[in-house]
């Protein structure tokens, strides 16, 4: 969606802090042994404190509430009986609506002493998305985007997985501009304009360049001894820095 209101803003920064501090609280949360299935609930219930409605499940009947995907999951995994050990890269991905407005929000954070590689990619996507938030401003073409988080990970010697990335977002949880930057086209030259609200999300991995889908039709993964990292925030995009709706603040 494009900004029209200030209450556009006011009602979209409120799920916007309503999606963070869930996904803030879904990290202090995490424990040894624990199933993605109980993380989940807690993601869920810090949600319905705020009476807002899971999106995954809402839009697309996805059978939990939030996404957590391990290692070599990469997106989409559904919550179950998968516990998290020492050693786990661990992605959560929290978005819902309330009166109508949606935001989406995301993280990777290693538990426990993982492998080395996982830090640094941990790192370098954290850095991809920082990045992002500088190039994302009215006049500048996806195509920045795409270059933006092409440097980092080129720089870092991961890769850029090709078939995930940012959305339009706002009225719904996925809309106009899809795939922000569409890596399909080797140039992508539609420009982000002012008050446009889209999420950016960059995912990088340890090799390869494609999620795959699994025989559930969610789970998103690459091959097992792959780790994918992904941080998300959604924004509003301005002439200068964008405003980050699902920044998070105690
Ligand atoms: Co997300
Ligand atoms: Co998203």
């Amino acid at each position: 969606m494009t900004i029209q209101s200030k209450q556009d803003i006011i009602a979209l920064k409120e799920i916007g802090r309503i999606v963070a501090h869930t996904l803030q609280v879904m990290l202090d949360a995490l424990e040894e042994g624990m199933t993605t299935l109980e993380l989940d609930q807690i993601g869920r219930k810090i949600l319905a404190s705020y009476a807002a409605r899971p999106a995954p499940e809402l839009v697309y009947g996805f059978p939990g509430a939030t996404c957590i995907s391990i290692n070599e999951q990469v997106a989409h995994a559904i919550p179950g009986k998968r516990k998290i050990r020492q050693g786990d890269l661990v992605n959560i991905d929290v978005s819902a609506e309330l009166n109508g407005y949606f935001a989406d929000t995301g993280a990777s954070i290693p538990f426990g002493p993982v492998a080395p590689v996982a830090k640094r990619l941990c790192a370098a996507t954290q850095e991809a998305l920082q990045q992002c938030l500088k190039v994302a401003r009215a006049g500048n073409t996806m195509a920045d985007l795409q270059k933006a988080i092409n440097c980092v990970a080129e720089r870092n010697r991961f890769s850029v997985i090709q078939n995930l990335a940012g959305h339009g977002i706002g009225h719904h949880l996925h809309e106009e501009p899809q795939h922000v930057p569409d890596n399909s086209r080797e140039k992508d030259r539609r420009r982000f304009q002012k008050g446009m609200v889209v999420t950016l999300e960059p995912f990088l991995s340890t090799g390869p360049r494609q999620a795959k889908e699994m025989a559930d039709g969610w789970t998103l993964v690459t091959p097992v001894g792959h780790f994918t990292a992904q941080y998300e925030h959604t924004i509003i995009v301005t002439e200068t820095e964008p405003i980050i709706l699902t920044a998070y603040s105690a």
